[in-house]
């Protein structure tokens, strides 16, 4: 088939890549120049494990192009994606500019009968609102939603292997199109989901929400065991050995933050209100979410005792694990809270630096950053580890000691990956989130 995606983000890029991957013969199209021209230059404009080698693969094959805009002979398309951005908005609602604009770019062009198929996260009845908008085309273009559920950091896994494909489409011919699509994948039974468009749009804002309650409620409980000297590492396990349960998502850390939960839990509470629904969960996620950002941040300064001239290293500045993006990363918050109150914070981050001093200079901070996490370490009085890459799992604590200041230097452990009595053991003093013993494997 022809595709054309619109947005070269992690997930235009990787459903753009995946698809011409496939065989089919894809352009991506962006707005922003600068990714086109890197990308057309054999540069990635992200981080995403696995990902380059594929562009170049497809790209050498003449199945993967890029522009600024469509162009010959991508109007002849026979499904358009739409994988833009849809960035927080007004009052919790998502901003959805960029899908509007890139479902007119298909008007103006396409020049057969397509599917306009949505990929970005749109709160419910926006699949209809774009087909009423695009109904005055010259061909018959029928949207279809699509939503994505790929994890940054494992896109590419996520799309040859998803859990599960999810299709709004009303038409048979639409089902049919997009089944023939994702037909290489091999999905099988209910892993491929038809329904209409409006469950479809739901079911993605209801997985991220409810995994981003599964995360709030273990943030609250290990500030609640914090208080009260119970484990919050016998708690998860406890729980999580619970088949109803499950033990995926149940890590207590410095709260979730990325390019979706925090939007996402936002928009649904935004569209509960709008309909006069009482989302009262999203809302509590969020509280709760925000409540833990500033546990942690009390936690470093109790640890430190006053802030003002004390210098903290902190690991990792990326929002999770193998990614560079930390738009609502927990780090921006924390770290700026640190700066804000007159400390030294020295970064380091895998692959996120470039991406974390550009965002701290839109707060105007100038944060420093070291290419090695012990250098990041030099002279401070305390590490605090805000993401769990596999690079800071088993740290040398002596060594860390050694470039570490003052008699008793401080570990601050928000993701609860070190073991107390290691980390004692080199002469550091170790704090970690609601667990005081040692961590259970
Ligand atoms: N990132 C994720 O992990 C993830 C996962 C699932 C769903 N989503 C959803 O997918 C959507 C895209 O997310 P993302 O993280 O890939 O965004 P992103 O910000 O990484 O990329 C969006 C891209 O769209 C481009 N763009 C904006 N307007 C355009 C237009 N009119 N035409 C062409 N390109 C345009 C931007 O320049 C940018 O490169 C969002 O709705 C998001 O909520 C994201």
């Amino acid at each position: 088939m022809r595709l054309t995606v619109f947005g070269v983000g992690y997930v235009g890029l990787v459903t753009g890549t995946g698809l011409a991957e496939l065989g089919h013969e894809v352009l991506c199209v962006d707005v922003n120049k600068r990714r086109v021209e890197a990308l057309d230059r054999g540069e990635m404009p992200l981080y995403e494990p696995g990902l380059s080698d594929l562009v170049r693969r497809n790209v050498r094959a003449n199945r993967l192009s890029f522009a600024a805009s469509v162009s010959s002979p991508f109007e002849e398309s026979d499904v358009y994606f739409i994988a833009v951005g849809t960035p927080r908005g007004e009052d919790g609602h998502p901003n959805l500019e960029a899908v509007f604009e890139a479902a007119r770019s298909v008007v103006k062009t396409a020049k057969k009968p397509a599917l306009v198929a949505v990929k970005s996260t749109v709160p419910v009845g926006t699949c209809d609102h774009i087909q009423t908008e695009i109904s005055g085309a010259n061909v018959r273009l029928e949207v279809v939603s699509n939503p994505e559920f790929l994890k940054e950091g494992a896109a590419v896994t996520d799309f040859f292997r998803p859990d599960r494909i999810v299709l709004g489409a009303d038409s048979e011919s639409a089902q049919r199109v997009l089944r023939n699509l994702y037909a290489p994948l091999q999905l099988s039974g209910e892993r491929v989901l038809v329904t209409d468009r409006r469950s479809s749009e739901l079911i993605k804002y209801a997985a991220n929400a409810m995994l981003a309650m599964r995360v709030s409620f273990m943030n609250e409980l290990a500030r609640l065991c914090d208080a009260t000297g119970a484990d919050i590492h016998a708690v998860r396990l406890g729980v999580g050995s619970d088949a109803r349960i499950g033990k995926r998502f149940l890590f207590a850390g410095p709260g979730y933050g990325g390019s979706c939960f925090p939007k996402d839990i936002l928009a649904l509470t935004a569209l509960g209100r709008a309909h006069g629904v009482a989302m009262r969960l999203t809302d509590a996620t969020h509280q709760a979410n925000e409540d833990q950002l500033a546990f942690v941040i009390e936690l470093v300064r109790k640890a430190c005792g006053e802030l003002k001239g004390k210098r903290i290293a902190v690991w990792g500045l990326a929002y999770k694990p193998e990614t560079d993006d930390v738009r609502e990363a927990p780090s921006q918050r924390i770290v700026a809270a640190l700066m804000q109150s007159g400390a030294t914070v020295v970064g380091h981050d895998p692959e996120a630096t470039t991406n974390f001093v550009h965002a701290m200079k839109q707060r105007q901070l100038e944060v420093k950053v070291e290419g090695d996490s012990y250098d990041a370490a030099n002279g401070a009085d305390a590490v605090l580890l805000l993401t769990e890459w596999r690079s800071y799992r088993a740290p040398n604590f002596g060594k860390l000691r050694e470039r570490m200041r003052g008699e008793r230097p401080l570990v601050i452990d928000a993701r609860n990956v070190w073991r107390a009595d290691e980390v004692e053991a080199a002469g550091l003093v170790y704090r970690g989130l609601g667990t005081r013993s040692k961590r259970i494997p």
